[in-house]
């Protein structure tokens, strides 16, 4: 296995080390406010957001290419409310009726440089004319990686699972492509190493990436509260409308 969230016995850890924070209040939120009846989450993962998303009268979506984390989310309560869809932004119908997609938990972030133009063209084709698209992701001005060092990173706890040592190892950074290693070593000793790739994409990139896609009116924040984007900021938080 070369991705954590393939791991039958990681994804059940995602929830606990990703409670429900500002970001996912951010969303639902937005959805409120757009009086959004249908929503389509890319890179759904467990289903947390989702799954809280799906208030009567509403058609939730949530899209992901881990059967794993799919399969967490539908044994999960409520799950029954959402249409659960293995695979990535090629799988969304392009109806042009949906009124709100999100990409969330730095989602994003995970689609390689070849695919991001047919990503973003892809959610775009789903969105209703006027319909919105919000992500997150994070801002490589704060060099994130920077503190993925193994002493930085170590701890120990106790799980589901048993207890867990777990620690991160930068392996490359290259023009915003970061690879790294997390360990997470069992109580029987086995140390599962996962391989990530991560893309760090500057705010004005993914604007670009965004126009070329269709979208209109594009904006980003450097924080949940409207905050503007400085090199301090951790994350950029987009809207755009298709
Ligand atoms: C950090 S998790 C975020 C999960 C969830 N959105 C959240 O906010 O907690 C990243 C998710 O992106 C999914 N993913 C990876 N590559 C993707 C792609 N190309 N398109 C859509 N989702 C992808 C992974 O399977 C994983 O479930």
């Amino acid at each position: 296995m070369d991705d954590p969230y393939r791991d039958p016995e990681l994804v059940p850890l995602y929830d606990i080390d990703n409670p429900d924070g500002e970001d996912r209040a951010f969303y639902r939120t937005l959805a409120d406010e757009l009086d959004a009846h249908s929503i389509i989450d890319l890179g759904c993962g467990t289903g947390l957001l989702t799954r809280s998303l799906a208030t009567p009268g509403r058609t939730v979506i949530g899209v992901d290419p881990s059967q794993t984390m799919l399969d967490y989310a539908r044994r999960q309560p409520g799950a029954d409310s959402v249409t659960w869809i293995h695979g990535d932004a090629s799988a969304l119908a392009p109806n042009a009726t949906t009124d709100l997609a999100i990409c969330t938990g730095n989602a994003i972030m995970h689609v390689a440089p070849g695919e991001l133009p047919r990503t973003l063209t892809s959610i775009a084709r789903a969105l209703r004319p006027g319909g919105t698209f919000s992500f997150e992701s994070r801002n490589p001005a704060r060099r994130a990686w920077e503190s993925w060092t193994p002493e930085a990173t170590y701890h120990e706890r106790d799980t589901p699972v048993g207890h867990l040592r777990e620690w991160l190892t930068v392996i490359d950074v290259h023009e915003g492509r970061v690879t790294f290693d997390a360990h997470n070593v069992f109580p029987d000793g086995e140390d599962r190493v996962y391989t990530s790739v991560l893309y760090f994409r500057s705010a004005e990139e993914l604007r670009r990436d965004l126009y070329a896609a269709g979208f209109t009116d594009v904006a980003y924040y450097g924080d949940w509260d409207g905050t503007p984007l400085d090199d301090n900021s951790r994350i950029a938080v987009f809207r755009a409308t298709c």
